[in-house]
């Protein structure tokens, strides 16, 4: 609705789901009536807000909404331990800045919050009508306590939240409940099957690749992740997340791009040229013409922290070519991930390898590209591209 508002309906996605299982269930008649669990992932950070009779307030504000700066800014004075608590400083696109500027902006709406649950629970709500939610969604709000893994009511209060509009938490690989006989009738699927809690995308996309011991990777979606698994709670600097992983005992830690693979779908639209074209293009660009960009289309997260930074191209020269601009849009990115690997890793040694996941890497360039600057390999998974579903399977699987 405005540059740095950026919002879905969850009825969007219920929509989306039902259509993917109808044509799931018709291209595979056999297997569907072959599931035995259901495992859920989501984009992270996006509060849902429902009222006492369960309904949805007002569309979600996404995690790449960046409105609530002012807050964000206002709840790290209040509270200035709470990175070392919940993982993260604030930033505009977590859910506590934003409940924040709704008790501001929309108080009318905000007096009638009675549950926040989190994109992946509501879909799970949809599904066997239970409120809860997970671990790893659960350390992307700001109101969580990782170490202890449970909720921290103190920062809850400090973000205009009252901690019993909080869900009760589970990890990842429990059962949550169990499909309910209309939910079953929308999705052609049995009623009574088992649904796992799940865990936020970024975990799950870890957990695709079985990245759940001291393991390391790289994905690109439309967001960024270069992310390490850890067996303890290490809170970090430079706007490096640490987080409860979806499988207990465990956390990781992450540096999270808001420019993943965006800036490249963004060209191709601006261009109205197919992704392949610009990289066939890209590939034969002469490497000492390539202009600069930088990436920040709608801000940054780590390590810059802005969500004001914003993209350009530099350099740009009569004969540059579309080639050129889209060399340096792939140069661009993986520059940006190479700032983030030096907050992530530090002085610790960098892995042998970083396991790769996600849509963005399928073309060889852009792999490539990230292995030259991060100085790592990349090892691309077979099949990597399901990326966080195979890990929401895994969940249900366990569960
Ligand atoms: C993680 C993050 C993204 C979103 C959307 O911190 O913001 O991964 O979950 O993919």
């Amino acid at each position: 609705p405005h540059p740095d508002q950026r919002e879905q309906h969850p009825d969007q996605w219920w929509q989306a789901i039902v259509k993917a299982c109808r044509t799931l269930a018709a291209d595979q008649p056999r297997n569907r009536r072959q599931v035995l669990g259901i495992g859920l992932s989501g984009q992270m950070h996006g509060p849902v807000l429902l009222d006492a009779e369960h309904q949805v307030l007002r569309p979600v504000m996404l995690w790449n909404d960046s409105r609530a700066h002012a807050e964000a800014a206002r709840l790290a004075t209040l509270c200035p331990d709470i990175a070392g608590t919940a993982g993260v400083p604030p930033h505009a696109g977590f859910p506590a800045p934003k409940l924040l500027w709704l008790a501001r902006a929309e108080p009318d709406l905000h007096a009638r919050i009675r549950h926040i649950l989190m994109p992946k629970d509501w879909i799970g709500f949809r599904l066997h009508g239970q409120i809860g939610t997970d671990m790893s969604d659960a350390a992307g709000t700001l109101w969580f306590d990782q170490a202890a893994r449970d909720w921290a009511p103190d920062l809850a209060r400090a973000s205009g939240v009252q901690p019993e509009w909080l869900p009760p938490l589970r990890e990842g690989s429990d059962i949550a409940g169990h499909l309910t006989a209309e939910a079953a009738e929308a999705l052609g699927l049995s009623p009574g099957t088992p649904v796992a809690a799940g865990g936020g995308d970024t975990s799950l996309g870890a957990l695709s690749v079985g990245a759940v011991t001291e393991g390391a990777l790289i994905s690109m979606g439309t967001s960024g992740q270069l992310l390490r698994v850890r067996t303890s709670y290490n809170p970090a600097a430079h706007f490096v997340h640490s987080f409860a992983h979806s499988i207990p005992g465990r956390w990781y830690q992450m540096a999270a791009l808001l420019n993943g693979a965006r800036p490249l779908q963004w060209f191709a639209d601006m261009t109205a040229q197919p992704i392949s074209t610009l990289l066939a293009e890209a590939t034969a660009a002469d490497p000492a013409r390539i202009p600069l960009f930088l990436p920040y289309l709608v801000g940054e997260r780590t390590p810059l922290a802005d969500p004001y930074i914003r993209g350009t191209f530099f350099g740009l020269a009569d004969d540059t070519s579309r080639g050129d601009m889209m060399r340096a849009v792939i140069e661009g990115v993986a520059y940006g991930f190479a700032l983030a690997a030096e907050a992530l890793w530090g002085d610790d040694p960098r892995p042998d390898h970083l396991i790769g996941t996600g849509g963005g890497l399928r073309g060889d360039l852009m792999a490539q590209s990230l292995a030259d600057v991060l100085g790592v390999p990349i090892w691309r998974a077979a099949g990597a591209e399901t990326g966080p579903a195979l890990g929401a399977a895994r969940l249900a699987a366990l569960a």
